[in-house]
């Protein structure tokens, strides 16, 4: 790191111990698009939902301002085609700059108790703030990227009407987590079947579904409830050794070795390739890959144990998760710049 970016971190960390360790949280219902069924998001007390935060945060999620060399937005990664995830197996900062973890949907995100594979970060105001500085992604400094957003008017604008303030890290990390917030996915045809339309799933996805729940496969023991994750960390046995340490990076324990948060199944027909790394192409090396039990990790869950499957049933599984593909989220035109 040079001095640039460790006076950046320096002074990103001391304003986030003076603005954003209020836990409190309230339940806010807006013109959010919730879909029916979910529970209403909540919003940190110091950053309630508006229109014009989310307008701002909008902006700047699609705006390569926001990298060292103008070069990259939010959006490189996180792309709202493909669910906000990028099609690559690992993602691609500046320069070429290879990461070493392939980026996850953000759709939903509002419902994470906390972020990053390992769950390292607890807010997605944080979390704003790792792509920022990361020297793989935008290698940038927050300070200097307000400074650049002071000079434009469009964003002093934009930022006294949203946080009555002009571009700061508080509002550049505000603004985003409202935008962040408000992306909702939870309308594909497996919602429309389980609020009762019983013709939106076909029999063949409506077996997979049950497939999916079954005791033998026990998938829905880990990617459970409306979001398809109880977000606990394990490993599902993609490796004997895996080089990444998972959640042990942030823990330091031994036994959270090369364990990853579950993720969330919404959208995974267009959100590949799989897993933390990237490795896994397709959902029928996915079903292959559970079938067998997976790599003999001392750290695999005991859940990931193997399990028989006909033919007919691993297409059934795959009509299923195909299911959970929510049009109307990925061609929501509010998530786009207009
Ligand atoms: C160079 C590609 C890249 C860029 C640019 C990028 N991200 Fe990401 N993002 C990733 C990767 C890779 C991860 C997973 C990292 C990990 O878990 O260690 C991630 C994770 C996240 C997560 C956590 C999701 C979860 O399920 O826990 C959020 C939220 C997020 N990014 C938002 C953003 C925002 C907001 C920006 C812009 C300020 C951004 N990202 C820029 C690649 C990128
Ligand atoms: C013990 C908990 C557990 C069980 C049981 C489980 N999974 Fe997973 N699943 C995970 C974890 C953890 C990951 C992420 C691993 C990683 O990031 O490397 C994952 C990843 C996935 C992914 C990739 C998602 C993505 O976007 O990368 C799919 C698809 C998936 N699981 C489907 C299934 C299916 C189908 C079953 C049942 C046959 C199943 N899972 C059973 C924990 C589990």
């Amino acid at each position: 790191m040079d001095w640039k970016s460790v006076i950046g971190w320096l002074v990103y960390v001391l304003f986030l111990l003076m603005c954003s360790c209020q836990k409190e949280e309230s339940k806010v219902v807006g013109y959010l698009d919730v879909p029916y069924g979910f529970p209403n998001p909540t919003f940190p007390m110091d950053n309630e939902f508006n229109e014009s935060r989310f307008l701002l945060g909008r902006k700047l999620f699609y705006d390569p301002i926001l990298s060292s060399d103008s070069t990259i937005s939010c959006a490189s990664c996180h792309k709202p085609e493909f669910a906000f995830t990028d099609r690559k197996k690992v993602s691609e900062g500046i320069m070429d700059r290879i990461g070493t973890r392939n980026a996850p949907s953000l759709g939903n995100v509002v419902y994470l108790p906390y972020l990053l594979r390992e769950g390292g970060v607890p807010t997605l105001e944080m979390q704003v703030g790792v792509p920022i500085q990361e020297h793989n992604e935008f290698d940038d400094n927050i300070l200097l990227i307000a400074d650049k957003l002071n000079r434009q008017k469009i964003y002093q604008e934009m930022s006294l009407q949203a946080y009555n303030r002009l571009p700061d890290p508080f509002v550049i990390t505000r603004s985003i987590a409202t935008f962040e917030r408000a992306l909702l996915s939870g309308n594909s045809p497996y919602d429309d079947f389980i609020r009762g339309d019983l013709k939106a799933l076909s029999s063949s996805a409506q077996n997979g579904l049950k497939l999916f729940n079954s005791p033998e496969l026990k998938c829905s023991q880990c990617h459970s409830g409306f979001n398809f994750s109880n977000y606990s960390f394990a490993n599902n046995g993609l490796y004997e050794n895996d080089p990444d340490e998972g959640r042990m990076r942030l823990t330091n324990k031994e036994e959270d070795r090369s364990l990853f948060k579950v993720p969330s199944l919404r959208n995974v027909e267009i959100t590949y390739p799989y897993m933390h790394d990237g490795s896994i192409n397709t959902l029928e090396e996915i079903v292959e890959h559970y079938k067998s039990g997976g790599k003999n990790n001392p750290h695999k869950n005991p859940l990931i144990s193997g399990f028989t499957i006909s033919e007919k049933e691993k297409t059934d599984l795959i009509d299923f998760l195909k299911s959970l593909t929510d049009d109307h989220f990925i061609n929501n035109l509010n998530y786009r710049i207009q």
